[in-house]
């Protein structure tokens, strides 16, 4: 882009949570932005989809708008804080195809179509810049997309939505009901617009996705990622975890696997992404990430294990976020230069999570006689899992003649673990599969 002689142009999309303290940060912060990135920043109108509804003080009324696609045609840098597919998507390609620079929290577009972003960005010879997206302030997308591309990452590991961490700590900690603990997370901020997007898991698949897609440098969508929320996890299992010294976290892990079929260890030339609840031990770094805090282990072969935590939702945090890309895109119009393109060249296969190999523990309501144990030991052995750990659970917890029954198994491919199940379900001295948890982080 060159010299730029004025200011350079700011359109922000959306004045919710983010928007707002977005719009705080280019206020309070005009001045020491404007020396990084070598001019002014002017912000030039702010879209929503209500005039009328209160704002925040700090919000120039006069900047509000009802068409976005005018006040982007009219900016060099689109801030995008709406979320959703449409309008965003329209407005962001509108933005790019009109030259403009592009910063994104939209998690859910990205996820889901990224790569028209990726193409349109790349076509115009605009920036698509969007830490926001993926674990709030903290620094994650730079440092897989630009830090580590010498490297070779293995796996992602780690606790990326914000809104089920808070649920779930509060419901170990507090005691609260799931529904009680939503209601609070969405007063805090954290929660998305439609909070099905975060206990469903779909906000952490989104993000999933866009980390594996940086990771593994294979276009990962968001549906390839196996995704399980959290509206099944009962105050029961957060017990029974806390007895066994787990802790439950919603964890989004996309990992390097072996081929269908090959049990090579040095074949890892698929990948397999997925969020699902799991037990996490108390000792576990994972274990301590508390309230809407997030953190993400990345394994690669030469840096080893590394480790981001922090604030993961939230206005500011999440703000913070987008002014680090806002000052970059723009300094790179005053100053030239052009951030990362799409890199998707390994074309990796996405597997289902039926070759991921994992950890499962079992709760097992079952007839309390002899034998029982033998039978249920014997559907294992006939899938292969080898059991580590075989507990049996206090005698109030299940109601007459019967026991509670925890078993842990070592690693195993997750199609053997849940064959396992399956059978196990259909077995006449199991009275209920009370619960089925994956084990990570052991
Ligand atoms: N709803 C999201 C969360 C916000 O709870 O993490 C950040 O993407």
């Amino acid at each position: 882009m060159g010299a730029h002689d004025g200011a350079v142009r700011v359109a922000l999309l959306g004045c919710g949570v983010v928007g707002t303290e977005v719009a705080r940060l280019m206020t309070s912060q005009a001045t020491d932005l404007a020396a990084r990135v070598g001019a002014p920043l002017e912000l030039v109108g702010i879209a929503v989809r209500n005039l009328d509804a209160q704002r925040d003080p700090v919000i120039d009324r006069a900047l509000l708008t009802s068409d976005a696609a005018s006040l982007v045609d009219r900016a060099d840098v689109v801030v995008e804080v709406l979320g959703g597919i449409e309008p965003a998507r329209s407005l962001l390609l509108r933005a790019i195809a009109g030259g403009a620079a592009v910063v994104t929290a939209n998690k859910a577009l990205l996820g889901q179509d990224g790569p028209t972003l990726y193409a349109a960005a790349d076509a115009a010879g605009v920036d698509l810049y969007f830490e926001a997206a993926v674990a709030g302030a903290i620094p994650l997308v730079r440092p897989v997309r630009e830090s580590l591309a010498g490297d070779r990452v293995t796996r992602v590991l780690g606790i990326v939505n914000g809104t089920t961490n808070y649920v779930l700590d509060q419901m170990a900690t507090v005691g609260l009901e799931l529904a009680q603990a939503v209601k609070q997370a969405q007063e805090l901020g954290y929660a998305e617009a439609d909070p099905t997007a975060d206990v469903e898991g779909y906000d952490a698949a989104a993000k999933a996705a866009i980390l594996a897609s940086l990771a593994f440098h294979t276009r990962v969508s968001v549906d390839d990622v196996h995704r399980e929320g959290i509206l099944g996890i009962t105050a029961d299992d957060v017990a029974w975890a806390a007895e066994t010294g787990h802790v439950i976290k919603l964890l989004a892990i996309a990992e390097r696997v072996g081929s269908p079929g090959h049990d090579d260890e040095r074949d890892t030339r698929g990948i397999v992404v997925r969020v699902h609840p799991a037990l996490v031990p108390l000792g576990h770094p994972l274990a301590g990430v508390r309230g809407a805090f997030n953190a993400v282990f990345v394994e690669a072969e030469a840096a080893g294990e590394l480790m981001f935590y922090g604030r993961g939702a939230g206005g500011a945090p999440t703000a913070s976020a987008i002014l680090g890309d806002l000052v970059t895109v723009a300094r790179h119009r005053v100053l030239g230069g052009k951030g990362p393109v799409e890199s998707s060249y390994a074309e990796l296969p996405v597997h289902s999570i039926a070759e991921a190999v994992t950890r499962y523990q079992i709760h097992l309501r079952v007839a309390d006689r002899s034998g029982v144990l033998a039978q249920v030991a014997q559907v294992f052995a006939g899938h292969d899992v080898s059991i580590e750990v075989v507990r049996q659970g206090q005698a109030t917890v299940a109601g007459g003649g019967q026991a509670d029954l925890l078993v842990v198994t070592h690693a195993a491919r997750d199609a053997a673990l849940s064959a396992t199940v399956a059978d196990l379900a259909g077995l006449p001295v199991v009275a209920a599969v009370v619960s089925v948890l994956r084990v990570e982080g052991a």
